[in-house]
Order: C-alpha cells, then sequence, then structure tokens
C-alpha cells in the first residue's frame, strides 16, 4: 500500500478524457486513500480562474452537483495555469507555480507530465519541458503520454525521439488503457496461475484463438482524427496486438516490467509480416453503412460529420494473425474489431483441438470443441465450455459451462482502468504501459496492412450495416480455414 507523493500536471486539462477520465479516477484514489501529499495543475489553452477550473472538476466527478467536504478537499488541490505551447514564457510561469506548490505541498520534487492533448503537441511539449526547466526535478519526473503514439513508424520514430531528449524509456509511460482493464490483467493470471492452462496453451491443443472488440459507438465528434486513422490504426495497432502479445507471450520468469515486456516484444518479433497481394487474404475491411441500433436509426459513416463522402477509411478489421515460433506454429490468432457492430464487447475465445475421435457422435449430440472464454467487458470474468453426460437413458454429450463472473464474486465494482494506470504511474510501476519497442513493431506490422488499403479504393465501401457484425468477408476469413466466429452474446 505505497502512498506516492508528486504534483501532476494535466495538459489538456479541459478535454474530455480529463473530465471523463483522468479526475474522476485521481478522485477515486484519494478517497481510496492511495495517494500522500499531492497538487494537481490542469494546463490548457483557454484562460480560466482557479476558481472556474476547480468548478470544471467539481462538476466532472459530482456531475448531479451535491458536495461534500471530501469532494471539496480534494479540488482545494487542483491550480489551473492557461498555456500557450509554443511559448516559452509560459513554461517558465508554469515551473514557477510549480515550484510554489512544490515547497507548499512538500512533493519531494516529484512531477508527473501528464500529455492529454492533441498529440501534434506532444513533441515540443516534451522539448520545451526540458529546454524551460521543468524537468530539473530534486525527485522523480514521469511523462504520461495517450495514444496515438504517432501516425506510422515513422512518425512514431520522430515523436519518440522528440520526448527521449528530455525522459528517458523509463521515465516514459505510454498509455494503452486496455492494459488498464482487470480482465486484460487478468490474461496473465490465468495462463500463468493456472496448472490445467500452461501445459495445453501451445500448437498441440489449441486450434486458434479470437479476440473481438466490438463498439456500438459512431464515430460520433471524432471523424476528423478517425478520418485519417482508421480502425486499423485506432484499435489494432495498440489495443488488439497487446492483448494478441499477452496471450502469446512465453512465461516470463519474473513479474518485473522488464521480463514482462520483453517477452510481450519477442511475440511481435514473431508475428508474421503480412505485406503487399497477401493482406487482402490475411485481412478484411468494412465501413459501416446506415442500420438500426437499439431500435434508432443511425446513418453510414460516410455521412457523419467531418467524414468524405467518398472516403475509403475502415471502421471495421478483421485479421488472421500468425506467430512464426516454436509455440504458435499453425495457430491462427483471429482478431475483429469495429464501431457500429451489433453489441458492445470485449471478448477472447480459446478454442481448443477437437478430441482424436467423438465417440458420442452416434448418440444423442456429438462433442463440441472446449473453448476457454475470457469476458473482458462489459462482463468481467471467464467461462470454460466442457462436454458433460446428458441426462438420463442416453450416452449422449451435451455442452456445460463452468463461469466466474468477476464482480458478482469480489462484490466490488472493478477500479476504472484509468485508476489503475495512474496509481502504477505515481508508483512508478511502467508494466501495464507500452514499451517504445512494443510501439515499433506493431506499427512496423500495421504500416505494411495500411500502405496496401490506403492505395486500393475499396469499392464495396459501405459494406456492413449498423447493428451487425461486420462484413461477410469477416466470416469467410475464418471459413476458409474451416472456423467459425464464436458468437460474442
Ligand atoms: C480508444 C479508441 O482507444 O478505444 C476509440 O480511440 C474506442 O475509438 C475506444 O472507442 C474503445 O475503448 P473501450 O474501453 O470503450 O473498449
Amino acid at each position: 500500500n505505497e502512498k506516492p507523493t508528486a504534483l501532476i500536471m494535466i495538459f489538456g486539462a479541459t478535454g474530455d478524457l480529463a473530465k471523463r477520465k483522468l479526475f474522476p479516477s485521481l478522485y477515486q484514489l484519494f478517497q481510496k486513500d492511495r495517494l500522500d501529499r499531492f497538487a494537481v495543475i490542469g494546463v490548457a489553452r483557454r484562460s480560466l480562474t482557479n476558481e472556474e477550473f476547480k468548478d470544471s472538476v467539481k462538476k466532472s466527478i459530482a456531475p448531479n452537483g451535491e458536495t461534500d467536504s471530501s469532494i471539496e478537499e480534494f479540488v482545494s488541490k487542483f491550480y489551473y495555469h492557461s498555456h500557450d505551447v509554443t511559448d516559452s514564457n509560459s513554461y517558465s510561469a508554469l515551473n514557477e507555480l510549480a515550484k510554489e506548490l512544490d515547497s507548499g505541498y512538500k512533493l519531494d520534487g516529484n512531477r508527473i507530465f501528464y500529455l492529454a492533448m492533441a498529440p501534434e503537441f506532444f513533441g515540443t511539449i516534451a522539448e520545451h519541458l526540458k529546454s524551460d526547466g521543468l524537468t530539473d526535478v530534486g525527485g522523480f519526473k514521469r511523462l504520461v503520454i495517450e495514444k496515438p503514439f504517432g501516425h506510422d513508424l515513422e512518425s512514431a520514430k520522430v515523436l519518440n525521439r522528440q520526448i527521449r531528449t528530455a525522459f528517458s524509456e523509463n521515465e516514459i509511460y505510454r498509455i494503452d488503457h486496455y492494459l488498464g482493464k482487470e480482465m486484460v490483467q487478468n490474461i496473465e493470471v490465468i495462463r500463468f496461475a493456472n496448472s490445467i492452462f500452461e501445459p495445453l496453451w501451445n500448437n498441440r491443443f489449441i486450434s486458434n484463438i479470437q479476440v473481438t472488440s466490438s463498439e456500438t459507438l459512431g464515430v460520433e465528434e471524432r471523424g476528423r482524427y478517425y478520418e485519417k486513422s482508421g480502425a486499423l490504426r485506432d484499435m489494432v495497432q495498440n489495443h488488439m496486438l497487446q492483448m494478441v502479445s499477452l496471450l502469446a507471450m512465453e512465461p516470463p520468469i519474473s513479474l518485473t516490467t522488464d521480463e514482462i515486456r520483453s517477452e510481450k516484444v519477442r511475440v511481435f518479433r514473431a508475428l508474421r509480416t503480412i505485406k503487399g497481394s497477401e493482406v487482402n487474404e490475411y485481412f478484411v475491411r468494412g465501413q459501416y453503412g446506415s442500420g438500426t441500433l437499439n431500435g434508432k436509426d443511425v446513418p453510414a459513416y460516410n455521412q457523419e460529420e467531418m467524414v468524405n463522402p467518398e472516403s475509403n477509411t475502415e471502421t471495421f478489421v478483421a485479421g488472421k494473425l500468425m506467430i512464426d515460433n516454436f509455440r504458435w506454429a499453425g495457430v491462427p490468432f483471429y482478431i475483429r474489431t469495429g464501431k457500429r457492430m451489433e453489441t458492445k464487447s470485449t471478448k477472447i475465445v480459446v478454442q481448443f483441438k477437437d478430441i482424436p475421435m467423438d465417440l458420442y457422435n452416434k448418440q444423442e449430440g456429438s462433442v463440441s470443441p472446449n473453448l476457454l472464454v475470457i469476458h473482458i467487458q462489459p462482463d468481467e470474468g471467464i467461462t470454460l465450455h466442457l462436454n458433460a453426460k446428458k441426462n438420463g437413458q442416453t450416452f449422449g454429450s451435451t455442452p456445460v459451462k463452468l463461469s466466474y463472473a468477476n464482480k458478482g464474486i469480489d462484490g466490488l465494482n472493478t477500479p476504472e482502468a484509468y485508476e489503475k494506470l495512474l496509481y502504477d504511474c505515481l508508483r512508478g510501476d511502467a508494466t501495464n504501459f507500452t514499451h517504445w519497442d512494443e510501439v515499433a513493431l506493431s506499427w512496423g506490422f500495421v504500416d505494411n496492412i495500411s500502405s496496401v488499403w490506403e492505395n486500393e479504393k475499396e469499392e464495396s465501401f459501405p459494406n456492413y450495416n449498423s447493428g451487425t457484425m461486420g462484413p461477410r468477408k469477416a466470416e469467410e476469413l475464418l471459413e476458409k480455414d474451416g472456423f467459425f466466429w464464436w458468437p460474442v452474446e
């Protein structure tokens, strides 16, 4: 139960992420008495008084306006600095405020710089933090950086070089909020703490693994960003590949940050490169058309605000990944993710190989493959699908499910991913953040695909209706291999 002390500067403090996730998560940590001495400087362009800023923080944690002494005490530690990201004078003024708070609150010279704003300024800010003296601290200094980390490998390298002028690799916390999700963190525990799974976790016993992250939301107000990004950059380069690396990694020799990250990096290195004419064999792209979701008519992607009516941007990706090493040779990892799909759900299905012969197929009902389903969201838990005898005068088999629901058993609300990640960063634990090598390798993988897609207009767009599980081709991707997507209900 470490209780860290730090000055936290949030760049982009008037933005959506700060209000929706960061302030409420910090408040949770405060309420649970996880923090020792701390103060927060909200940094953004807009000119606001400290009082106005405190009010907006209050609103973000207590939207109904009810307040109590704990909320009042929490927001009393918040300050605001109106900032120009390109002006050295503005950084100097910020530094003065930081020094004042550091001595006033006895923050031991520890500083966290959280960049929760437009990515085009990440590099500039990091450089100024150094040149204008904000990184000259007596304690620790850490940079927390939101996605997107670059747009492709080249731009990610440029950004990395810029931030490395001011921070060393172990001071950089690249956020992938999926790594803060309870059940994503559970992947390692399920694998490495159970003798019944790890011996089977390889190409002798597993036939394929399916990772689905479907959303019902459309592109909302993010058309401008999304047009340049698409689902491949927005979801696959980071969240989807991160989940695959946790599923595929070798057991680390210990649970230290370095050991875990280096095992994950080895997965990325073994990921088969898919390029040129192979891309459309291994990957499928989709774009949503109009449709009905939860009883409401919703527009097609190319009718959304800030989206080109002729857009070639994908809002859905399905792909087959191969990991060319001893453990996984021959086992496909299928991934799919998209917007405006039937349900909001993130799930992993591990399908085990069929038993050598099905003795029960002459009886009523033949056996089904064993599945291990890891429910990431909205339900959290694990289900193991087995076969058991049908009741009564028969030798037939019937599928049964053993289920563990995270919430039901622990009786606690799972902490928000951001709460865990913020706490990790304050304590100096970078395990659940992405190392530069992971970022670089995953961009390399994704760039090969986007370079083909960007140069080939997909004439069939829009090719799936809102409220469905994506284009037909995504089904064919598995059918070619004799598999199908297990339902995510
Ligand atoms: C973000 C993407 O990283 O993840 C969004 O930019 C997406 O487009 C979101 O909606 C999904 O996160 P979650 O936690 O709702 O699955």
